[in-house]
């Protein structure tokens, strides 16, 4: 028996015991021959204390311990001197004193120190089978795990059978760019990887499973970005005759299950819900951050005659105007306002107009320009005090939104307004428009996936060629700011698909070849379907605070995409590129 307890199990209760641990070292100390191991393992660390008037020869060999070493230990539990008892430890008050010492194997100078968050990260990737032995990611692992569990167990309760559907798959404009794989058997011809499961988990419905999940890997060849992984894990799911309602609330089930496991919080539901054109009115971006207010206020009707140029200009051309305030931020610096300018410019506003509120005067190089009946509207309005900042976007409505929506992040980040990092502010956007409009490529494009279903009573709008004002059965879950998961009510009739994809811009012949299967599939009794994918990874760094997403995943690819811990993408002998009949191009 390499261990009777590991080492974050023994308590004062097992005073007396004789003990064996196994582990890494993770830290030693001489006290003039006395030598303190902190021994760790998966659990935890418990002090192991060699005392060479005990045990002279264990002692020796404890002298020789490194950081890192493997070993086994043999002794009996004792209470610590009072005095040296660690409260920060779960195993404080206890140490073991050994009586045996057996070396399972050596560790060389690690090329960083493991408990530690300084350092480079690609030198961790590189060796992340060290990185790994640091505390916090084992936790984080940990409650990866107890997501996928509880999920199963759920979704098991629920009715849903775990299908799995393949990696290799046909490629197919879904959305994301694909990774394509060659074949070897049918040259010049590719699979892709799958982007997520959507088109099989449509299937399966046709196919009569009703209720589905998996816990999908994904595949998405973008860049990669703070929340945005080119390797995902989705809780993927889907289910016939269901209505929008059913899936909310299956999924706040889910997460009220989920965050009492790995938190020990119990949500409040139902969430909070927003219409998409609610949440862009308010807070300027679909996946409003709840933890602090600074909501628009519009000022449409209020500056609809005035004499300030820039707002009426904006509003007679059928645009809006709108303000937030930042409460005591009128102490905001020259520097930091030039900041969140140039933020404004970026995001395609031709200025960021402010009132700073000072030692009881409006200071600011607009306010000239008010008449008292707007200025008293003003204050009624966002309730100006003394100390505020009144931040203004007057456009197109949709640069407006966009616009102040980044200024109200950066204005919260700077003010630091976020205090209380345990805060959990979850709420449902529905109603998100269809299609949006890409001015580069010339063409619609669907705003979730082309098998979103329009809503019932935006269909003649559909009909008519309004494409920019059909709203889509489909609903995001948020926390904090982040999408964690994102779905819709699908499109289950040939005919409406069809019609979907020709507005995409997808002619019938190409529907055929890349779509056949699914236009086909519907002929035959397609049932009403519809389904989620909460996203694991971005789930798991908010469960844990981590902001890093790298640190959710076992073995992540760096920023850039790479595998430095096995060296991938590389290159592949010449031979291997032959079977699969492709040549490196020179350029
Ligand atoms: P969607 O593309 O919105 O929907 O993805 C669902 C959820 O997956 C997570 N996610 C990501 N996480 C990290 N890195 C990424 N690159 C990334 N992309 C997505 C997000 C997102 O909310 N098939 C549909 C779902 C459906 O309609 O049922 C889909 O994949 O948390
Ligand atoms: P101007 O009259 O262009 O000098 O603008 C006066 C103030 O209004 C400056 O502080 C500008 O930054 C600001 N401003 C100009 N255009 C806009 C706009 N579209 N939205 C908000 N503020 C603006």
């Amino acid at each position: 028996m390499y261990r009777s307890h590991h080492c974050n199990q023994l308590r004062s209760s097992d005073v007396g015991q004789e003990v064996t641990l196994a582990g890494w070292v993770d830290s030693t100390r001489d006290h003039g021959g006395v030598i303190f191991v902190d021994l760790r393992d998966r659990e935890g660390r418990t002090q192991i204390v060699f005392r060479p008037e005990e045990c002279p020869e264990v002692a020796a060999t404890a002298h020789t311990l490194r950081n890192e070493d493997v070993i086994q230990v043999t002794g009996k539990v004792v209470h610590r001197v009072d005095g040296t008892r660690n409260p920060k430890l779960s195993t404080g008050d206890i140490e073991v004193v050994a009586s045996w010492l057996a070396i399972l194997n050596r560790s060389e100078i690690l090329p960083f120190p493991i408990d530690s968050e300084v350092g480079n990260e690609d030198l961790r990737l590189t060796h992340r089978y060290l990185d790994l032995r640091r505390p916090a990611l084992m936790r984080n692992l940990k409650v990866r795990h107890q997501v996928a569990k509880v999920t199963r167990e759920y979704l098991d309760r629920n009715g849903y059978l775990e299908i799995e559907t393949p990696v290799l798959s046909k490629s197919t404009p879904e959305g994301a760019r694909e990774f394509l794989v060659p074949s070897r058997l049918i040259p010049h011809h590719y699979y892709a990887l799958s982007q997520s499961p959507q088109q099989y988990k449509q299937l399966l419905m046709v196919g009569g499973i009703e209720k589905y999940f998996q816990i999908a890997k994904c595949f998405r060849d973008e860049d990669p970005r703070a929340d945005r992984i080119t390797e995902l894990t989705q809780i993927d799911l889907e289910a016939s005759f269901i209505e929008r309602e059913d899936i909310v609330r299956l999924v706040e089930g889910l997460l009220v299950e989920v965050f009492r496991a790995t938190r020990g919080v119990d949500l409040q539901t139902p969430f909070l819900r927003l219409t998409y054109r609610e949440a862009m009115d308010r807070f300027g971006i679909d996946k409003p951050d709840l933890r602090f207010g600074m909501e628009f206020v519009d000022l449409r009707d209020l500056f609809a005659r005035s004499e300030f140029k820039v707002f009426r200009g904006a509003l007679d051309s059928g645009g809006a105007v709108k303000c937030l305030n930042a409460k005591g931020f009128a102490r905001i610096t020259a520097g930091q306002i030039e900041d969140l300018t140039s933020l404004a410019k970026e995001s395609g506003a031709k200025g960021l107009a402010f009132i700073k509120v000072e030692d009881g005067e409006w200071k600011s190089p607009i306010v000239k320009f008010f008449a008292d009946h707007e200025k008293a509207g003003l204050k009624q309005r966002l309730g100006v005090e003394e100390g505020d900042l009144l931040l203004f976007g007057a456009d197109r409505w949709e640069i407006v939104c966009l616009v102040l929506g980044r200024i109200r992040l950066k204005v919260a980040e700077m003010q630091g307004l976020i205090k209380d990092p345990n805060e959990l502010k979850f709420l449902w956007v529905f109603d998100f428009p269809l299609m949006g409009f890409d001015p580069a490529e010339n063409k619609w494009s669907a705003m979730h996936h082309p098998f979103t279903r329009p809503k019932g009573e935006d269909l003649p709008l559909l009909e008519n060629g309004d494409y920019g004002k059909v709203r889509a059965e489909a609903y995001d879950v948020v926390l904090n700011g982040v999408e964690i998961g994102g779905g819709s009510i699908r499109i289950h009739e040939q005919d409406l698909q069809a019609k979907m994809f020709e507005v995409l811009g997808i002619p019938a012949e190409q529907q055929q070849q890349l779509f056949g299967h699914l236009l086909k599939a519907f002929t035959f009794g397609a049932p009403p379907h519809g389904g989620i994918a909460l996203g694991v990874d971005r789930l798991v760094m908010l469960i844990t605070g981590t902001p890093n997403i790298r640190d959710v995943i076992a073995f992540p690819k760096n920023s850039r995409g790479l595998d430095l811990m096995m060296d991938a993408p590389s290159k592949v002998p010449e031979k291997q590129l032959r079977e699969l009949h492709i040549r490196n191009r020179k350029n």
